[in-house]
Order: structure tokens, then sequence, then C-alpha cells
């Protein structure tokens, strides 16, 4: 129990960047670094109580350094695509960075899961915390105001691995934050996720044109195969003909919940029927986003010398819908200066 803290030493001793180990009295383990606030392991038991790695990730730091996949990132200032890389607030335009095509992605060119956060470890509610710590300067990626960013991880014991998200600036802004953590329940090196099972507690998705950028509809999942109102196996969308499932060149879509935002409710479950694990997810943000990891490739050798390919992890990320700034109608993630950021997801783990 508790948290121990150990060097991120690969070759090179690199400041202030260090590996936080958690754990509860489970023996669940989660691994994370304050560089990025990358969760770089998560240990939980199978049904015959093998404890296995389910995220993907990196042994090197220095791959870190690059992460294309964005693998286990804190993700800001905004999570996934702003069209055209233009945001708008109460007619001031800022001009964020093209680091997609035309698009921003992600948070730019150095986003949050690339930036070295201030660590410490904290007692809240009788709980030993991992507290991240980082101001984003204003004008940092061309984001305006000064942003105060607090992310804290903590263990439950009901095998749980909670993220609170706290942030404010001192000028108008947007702020959307979320976790990219891939899993694979099997193992993070066991292969394609396509026998995973998924149910999402939402009967509408946002769709998307080819450049993976919500239209502004909110469409019924009826009848689509994202309706993933009952437990299915991801394969057999990814595998089909789906018109949205060909524009997001997988599934790369966001959900519309219906969660009140005052506490976490619950947003989805995946199910792997090989290792049992089951793992549910709680979040306050109306949305999340099932990103079937259909880019990932070979290139770079990851954990446990295992070469990723595609699907062979899945995310699913709570956020505001991408793209809100444009769509008025999408819940805004637009807050005045001095206005309080507050997220809390969890991802908890059991077996079947
Ligand atoms: C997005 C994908 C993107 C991926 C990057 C996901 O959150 O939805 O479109 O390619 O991140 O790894």
């Amino acid at each position: 129990m508790g948290i121990l803290k150990e060097k991120f030493i690969d070759g090179y001793d690199y400041k202030d960047i260090d590996i936080f180990i958690l754990s509860n009295s489970n023996g669940m383990v989660a691994k994370i670094t304050n560089f990025g606030g990358i969760v770089i392991s998560l240990i939980v038991p199978d049904r015959n109580g093998k404890y296995e790695d389910v995220v993907l990730g990196y042994d090197r730091l220095e791959d870190y350094f690059e992460n294309r996949f964005y693998f286990g990132g804190i993700i800001g200032r905004h999570a996934n695509r702003i069209e055209n890389s233009k945001l708008e607030i109460k007619d001031i335009e800022y001009n964020l960075k093209n680091n997609e095509g035309r698009h921003h992605l992600h948070g730019g060119d150095k986003g949050f899961h690339k930036v070295i956060w201030d660590a410490e470890t904290v007692i809240i509610n009788n709980r030993e915390c991992l507290q991240l710590t980082y101001l984003s300067r204003d004008g940092e990626e061309n984001y305006p105001g000064n942003l105060k960013t607090t992310v804290t991880y903590s263990l439950g014991d009901d095998n749980s691995l909670r993220i609170d998200y706290f942030a404010v600036s001192d000028k108008d802004t947007v702020i959307n934050l979320t976790n990219h953590s891939y899993f694979n329940l099997s193992w993070h090196g066991a292969g394609d996720i396509t026998n995973h099972q998924l149910k999402i507690y939402s009967d509408k998705f946002t769709p998307i044109n080819e450049e993976g950028i919500p239209t502004g509809e909110i469409l019924e999942v009826t009848g689509t195969q994202l309706d993933f109102t009952s437990m299915k196996p991801v394969g057999t969308g990814l595998l089909s003909d789906d018109i949205h499932i060909k524009k997001g060149n997988g599934f790369d879509h966001n959900w519309v919940l219906k969660v009140s935002g005052t506490h976490p409710e619950k947003a989805a479950e995946l199910y792997d029927p090989e290792s049992g694990r089951f793992m549910e997810v709680y979040t306050t943000k109306p949305g999340i986003q099932f990103f079937s990891g259909n880019n990932l490739s070979s290139d770079k050798e990851a954990k446990d010398k295992i070469r990723y390919s595609k699907w062979g992890g899945l995310c699913l990320e709570t956020q505001y819908f991408p793209n809100s700034l444009k769509h008025k109608h999408f819940p805004s993630p637009i807050f005045s200066a001095g206005k309080e950021y507050r997220h809390t997801t969890i991802y908890r783990f059991m077996t079947r």
C-alpha cells in the first residue's frame, strides 16, 4: 500500500522525472511518471488471480518524448480536435497549432502529455494520492490565460484508478482534459482487442467527417455499428462496412453521455472473455471517445520488447465533445477567468 518513488533512469538521469508506484491492499499497481502524467503500467488480476499489465506503453523515457500515439498521457489543454485550429472566445480569435493537417489535436506540439509536472504525495479523504500540478503559461501553444492545473491519481481498494482533474485560468479560455491510456485487458502485448466486449451507456453519438471532425449532428446509435447499448465484441463493427466506421478508419467517435456532472456516473464497461477482466468507466463529463487504436504500428519497440499493431489496445477518453467550440449546441468547454474546471474519471477493475 502507498506510493513509492523511483528515478526514471534509462541511460540518463533526467532531473525531476520520476516514476511513482501506487498500490492498493489487493496488489493492484499503477506506475505513473510526472513526465506527461503518463500511466506507464496498470497491473490488475485476471479471473485466476494472475496480475498483468493492461495498458500500452514504453519502457524507455526517451520514447515518451515523442509518444506519437499519446500512450497513457494527460491530454490538455484540449483533448481531441479543434477544426482549423481556430479558437474564438468573446470575439477574440486565437490561432492554435495545426499539428494534424489544418487541425489542432490533443493540445498541440507540446501538449500536457509532454510537460514535466510537479509531483507530491498527498492524503485526500484518507487516501494516499499522487498529485501532479502544472502551470501552463498564458500563450503556451497559443492558448489564452495562465492555467493552473492539478491532476490527482489514486487507487482504491475496490481496484479502481481514480483521476481527479482541476484547472483554473486568469483569462477566459478552453479547458478539456482527459487521459489517453490504451487498454488491452488480456495483457498489453496480447494482440488485438477485437474480442473485447464493450457497452457504452449512451444511445447517441456525434458523427464525424472524413477528417475525424464532428459535423455537429447528434445521431441515434440504433441501426449503426456504434450501438453499444448492450455488450458486444468490438471486432463486429471494426470488420463491418458501416459508413461511420469507414470515416473513422475504425472506431474513433464520441458518444453522448447522460451524466449529471455532479458525481462520477457509469459511462462504459469493457470485458475480455479470455482473461475474465472487466473494467467499468465512470465520469462526470458529457462525452466519451472510443478510439480503437486504428493507427497503432510496430515501428518502435514498446514495453517488454513488444511491437504493437493496429487495434492492439483501445482508449475510452472521457471529455467534452471534440470540436465543441464550433457547435454551440454541444456542452461548452469554455471557462471564464476564475471559473473552476473539475472532472473525475474512474476506471474500476473486476473479473467475471
Ligand atoms: C483520437 C484519434 C487520434 C488518436 C491519437 C485519439 O484520441 O480520437 O483520432 O488518432 O487519439 O493517438
